[in-house]
């Protein structure tokens, strides 16, 4: 088994080697054009057409050149019979890409990627879209329609789970961990994918956090807030970004000449292409720019999505306009070229077909498998700890009432998207405990409720196995299909019973540890009192049992943070870390502040937050020097130490606060982190270098600026709590005159 991975790995690798050197971009350009030139209006704008799935229907179009690409054909045979009518029955031969959403994993499923990003491990979560480029490329796929960078600041929005929290600049970390995950070094290389950034732009802005729903912001929290995860994706050499479904300001982004053309093909110069989200482009007809399907084609293409993704708008019919001179066919060459641009990248047209046998050695590789419990694990966060419940005293426990309606669920850790995730490749928390354990310690299992629905039949039995329990541990938490796409949630409570059955399992006075399983963050205040400990599991992916029972019994300390707020109630929504101080800043002992009469105005668990088994000291806050030009970089450190009694792993947060500037500014904002494992009783100073240019933002003419001025540095474990110190900014003409 080890030898032929190699061998295949070494083979792959020979290829890459070979396909490494085949076309320069001025080659590519010289054949994208010669294409150009011989392909009819037909083939252009099929060039620009994706299906999903494939019939014998769209088998013929792709034949007669009308379908560029598809979506959704799994499996390596089918593609490859698919791309055999592409290239050897059609006029030009041109290869289709094919297109799948392979969000956290293709069959060796990776934790959602809001736990992913829960590791801030970028090292790990780049590694994870590198195996699942891998085992998705050996299947034939060509192309993902990931990352999400979708900056989400309401949890009620069920795609929150797709992306990486709340913070710009930690999502761009991992936009472009992901990108460069994915695409690898080599576009060409037949076991990577190309990386799609989605959904351009503003998609988790969605008004009350309902799916599609109406967007409208400014265009400076467009620039600070939702964009830079994507221009990180841009600057990662992503080749394509897809247009949202939503409308900002009342411009569709799958129609916005501002965010498409101006923003991320004249600003950022990006050489790519854009397809559109499912129907996006169809859809600006219900959204009323459009009054059909023909001038909703025409108001996308125009805006510059490249590519019609089941949109249908994108027709021949557009060439009688072009023929009047209503529309310009340099739209559509600018489309083509920008898709085949991509193809030759990929090296479609020298090695069209997978090859069928590679999957054999690679889907579910046990390296495959590790890397998905290590970032499983990675991604736990420990909310709670009274008295140090966790880790489970292997000593002092004989038996555990295991309860809870995702205590053996094999579905709900797949998470939305699970692509080719098989449940039987899961391994429960039931079944992580039991392998953990062997025979020592007694594990009395009751479901107790379903996690949707009313029924309290389970109840007794639940109750009954806590009694004879030394510990309770609760799973609980949301079913697979109740985050991602279509799944927003008014009620972020736990749903159904569970909550009561906490409430009644508490009444036997037994220790309980609450393991959640969710999308989102969820709204705990109801329960949170009446439990020991709460470890988020979030939806880990096929290791998710081992990684939970790991913690549990402390065979793994958990080092996750939140990279999202959690909400007291959905009333604080939206909350988030890095808000406006406003004029009247919350105060309890002012009426006439910025605050609600009946919720304290801090969140449950803050951004960044999350508990470990040891605890860290931090001392000593030191910047190096504290008046820095705008061209200088910020030396900042601090001495974090294991003050504990086991070994941890501490991600330490790093946040400043521009005090005075010509336009508000956040109260604090995150421009840098680090992983540091410290010994017990180990001491590191940790060191910062921030270019002082990062720490910018869009003034009153929307230019981009390092405003001289005062700015505090806090470095801490949570957006909450840290070190603070100060330093100055001055402009580089007042240092030369002063000096
Ligand atoms: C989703 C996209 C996804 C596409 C293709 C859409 O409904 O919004 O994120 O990539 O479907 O499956």
């Amino acid at each position: 088994m080890k030898l032929t991975f190699k061998f295949l790995l070494t083979l792959a690798f020979v290829i890459t080697v070979v396909l490494g050197q085949h076309l320069k971009d001025d080659e590519i350009e010289e054949k994208v054009n010669e294409l150009l030139n011989q392909m009819t209006f037909t083939e252009k704008i099929g060039q620009m057409t994706q299906f999903s799935g494939t019939n014998k229907q769209y088998e013929q179009m792709i034949r007669e050149g009308k379908i560029g690409s598809l979506l959704n054909v799994i499996g390596a045979e089918e593609n490859n019979r698919l791309q055999k009518i592409a290239v050897e029955e059609s006029h030009l031969g041109i290869p289709l890409v094919i297109g799948l959403d392979v969000i956290h994993g293709y069959r060796t499923i990776f934790p959602i990627p809001l736990a992913a990003s829960a590791s801030w491990d970028t090292v790990l979560i780049r590694k994870a879209a590198e195996i699942a480029a891998k085992e998705a490329a050996s299947a034939g796929i060509h192309w993902t329609f990931a990352p999400m960078v979708d900056i989400a600041r309401d949890a009620r929005w069920g795609r929150i789970a797709e992306g990486a929290g709340e913070d710009p600049f930690l999502g761009s970390a991992i936009a472009r961990a992901q990108v460069l995950g994915f695409q690898g070094e080599d576009l060409a290389d037949p076991l990577t994918l190309l990386a799609c950034a989605k959904h351009y732009v503003g998609y988790g802005a969605a008004e009350g956090g309902r799916d599609y729903n109406t967007v409208d912001f400014s265009e400076r929290t467009l620039r600070e807030i939702y964009l830079p995860p994507f221009r990180a994706a841009v600057n990662a050499g992503v080749g394509t970004l897809m247009s949202a479904f939503n409308e900002i300001g009342g411009v569709p982004a799958s129609a916005n000449q501002f965010t498409l053309r101006t923003i991320l093909k004249g600003e950022w110069g990006f050489d790519g292409f854009v397809i559109s989200d499912y129907n996006s482009i169809g859809e600006l007809v219900a959204h009323g720019i459009a009054k059909d399907q023909l001038e909703a084609g025409i108001k996308g293409l125009t805006a510059g999505v490249d590519m019609d993704m089941e949109g249908r708008c994108y027709t021949t019919a557009m060439e009688a306009l072009v023929a009047e001179g209503a529309l310009s066919e340099e739209l559509i060459n600018d489309a083509v070229r920008r898709i085949l641009r991509i193809k030759f990248k990929l090296g479609l047209f020298e090695h069209p077909y997978v090859d069928e046998n590679l999957q054999k050695g690679l889907i579910l590789h046990r390296d495959h498998i590790q890397a998905a419990l290590d970032l499983a694990r990675e991604s736990v966060v420990l909310l709670k700890n009274e008295k140090n419940t966790l880790p489970l005293n292997r000593k002092k426990i004989n038996t555990i009432a295991l309860i809870g309606p995702l205590a053996d669920d094999k579905d709900a850790p797949l998470g939305t998207w699970r692509c080719e995730g098989k449940r039987e490749d899961v391994v429960t928390v039931y079944e992580g405990l039991k392998n953990t354990y062997g025979g020592d310690v007694t594990i009395i299992y009751a479901k107790g409720c379903d996690v949707k629905g009313n029924s309290r039949s389970g109840f007794n039995k639940a109750l009954k196995a806590a009694r004879k329990a030394d510990i309770v541990v609760m799973v609980m938490g949301e079913s697979a299909d109740m985050s991602g796409e279509a799944a927003s949630r008014a009620d972020l409570n736990l749903p159904g019973v569970q909550a009561e059955l906490i409430n009644v399992i508490a009444e036997t006075k037994k220790p309980v540890v609450l393991v959640l399983l969710n999308g989102r963050p969820l709204t705990l205040s109801n329960v949170e009192s009446k439990v020991n400990a709460i470890v988020e599991s979030w939806h880990l992916g096929i290791r998710h049992g081992n990684a939970v029972a790991d913690v549990l019994v402390g065979d793994y300390n958990p080092s996750g943070k939140l990279t999202v707020t959690f909400p007291r109630s959905t009333g604080q929504i939206p909350i988030y870390y890095n808000h406006k101080n406003t004029g009247r800043p919350g105060d309890p002992n002012n009426k006439f502040s910025s605050k609600y009469i009946d919720l304290p105005s801090l969140p449950l668990y803050p951004f960044g937050y999350g508990l470990s088994y040891t605890k860290f000291k931090y001392t000593g806050i030191k910047v190096e020097n504290n008046r820095l030009t705008t061209s200088d970089d910020l030396f900042v450190s601090v001495n974090v130490k294991n003050v504990g009694k086991c070994e941890g792993v501490e991600i330490v947060q790093l946040y400043i606060q521009d005090k005075t500037g010509s336009v508000t500014r956040p109260v604090k904002e995150l421009k840098g982190f680090q992983r540091v494992a410290l010994e017990a009783g180990e001491q590191k100073t940790v060191q910062f270098r921030v270019p002082v240019q990062k720490l910018g933002f869009y003034d009153l003419d929307m230019k981009y600026t390092v405003e001289p001025g005062d700015f505090s540095v806090m470095i801490g474990g949570n957006s909450e709590d840290g070190l603070t110190t100060a330093f100055k900014v001055v402009s580089l003409e007042q240092e030369e005159k002063e000096h």
